[in-house]
């Protein structure tokens, strides 16, 4: 299975100066996390790195430290998550068939996960890995009063990895730029050219490092693991 990881960010809510995935987590930089669960994946056996040019000195020499077995390739990245992703699809070798992408700053989804999605994208064209919501969600309108509050057992967080065949995926994308969609995840792409998307059991403890708080946290699941 081929992964992509857009990593291409500039980590704007974590207040940094660089990009997030280069700060460090228990001394390893957190994109090293994310390499080091694709590498102990046993399904993936292709990684394609997507991020800004600036980066690649750091990323490279991330590679180089880690001694990965996999083959790496750097991707350039765009302004949009959405752009980085079209990019790395680009890049994807000719004998791709099927893609898992996963946001470089999800690094502590396990190995597991990722086997568990690549073995679900083979009976299926699109999926997402997400968990059921714990929080009662209400839909807002603009002057801070609710409009709607949905069923909570039809909502469910979006993670990743999300899988694709690769050719959908591709098509989906091209729509999108030509008809102007924006989107924050590969699914919702599917989903506006009415395509079925799938859900994989994700992991709670699959947070996406955003804010300094979710670093705090990420270490104390990291520490957990480690004892
Ligand atoms: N990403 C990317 N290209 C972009 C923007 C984001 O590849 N132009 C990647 C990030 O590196 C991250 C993932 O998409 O791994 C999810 O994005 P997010 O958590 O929003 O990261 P940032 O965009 O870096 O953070 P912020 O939105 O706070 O600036
Ligand atoms: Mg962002």
């Amino acid at each position: 299975m081929h992964l992509l990881i857009p990593a291409a960010g500039m980590g704007r809510r974590m207040g940094s100066d660089r990009n997030k995935l280069l700060l460090k987590l228990l001394g390893k930089p957190l994109l090293v996390w994310t390499l080091l669960a694709a590498e102990n994946a046993t399904s993936i056996d292709w990684i394609g790195i997507i991020g800004q040019k600036l980066d690649f000195p750091d990323f490279k020499e991330m590679i180089a430290n880690l001694k990965l077995t996999k083959p790496v390739t750097l991707v350039i990245g765009g302004d949009t998550r959405q752009e980085s992703v079209y990019n790395g699809l680009q890049a994807l070798p000719e004998s791709a068939e099927r893609v898992l992408i996963h946001d470089g700053a999800r690094c502590l989804a396990t190995s597991e996960l990722f086997n568990r999605c690549s073995e679900t994208l083979l009976s299926c064209r699109g999926l997402i890995a997400a968990i059921p919501v714990k929080d009662t969600i209400k839909i807002v309108d603009r002057d801070l009063f609710i409009k709607d509050t949905p069923n909570r057992s039809h909502l469910w967080a979006a993670q990743t990895p999300q899988g694709f065949e690769v050719k959908l995926l591709k098509d989906c994308h091209y729509k999108g730029r030509k008809l102007g969609w924006k989107v924050t995840d590969d699914a919702a792409l599917l989903e506006k050219c009415q395509l079925p998307v799938k859900i994989v059991e994700g992991e709670e403890t699959n947070l996406k490092v955003t804010t300094p708080g979710d670093l705090a946290i990420a270490e104390f699941i990291l520490r957990q693991r480690t004892i």
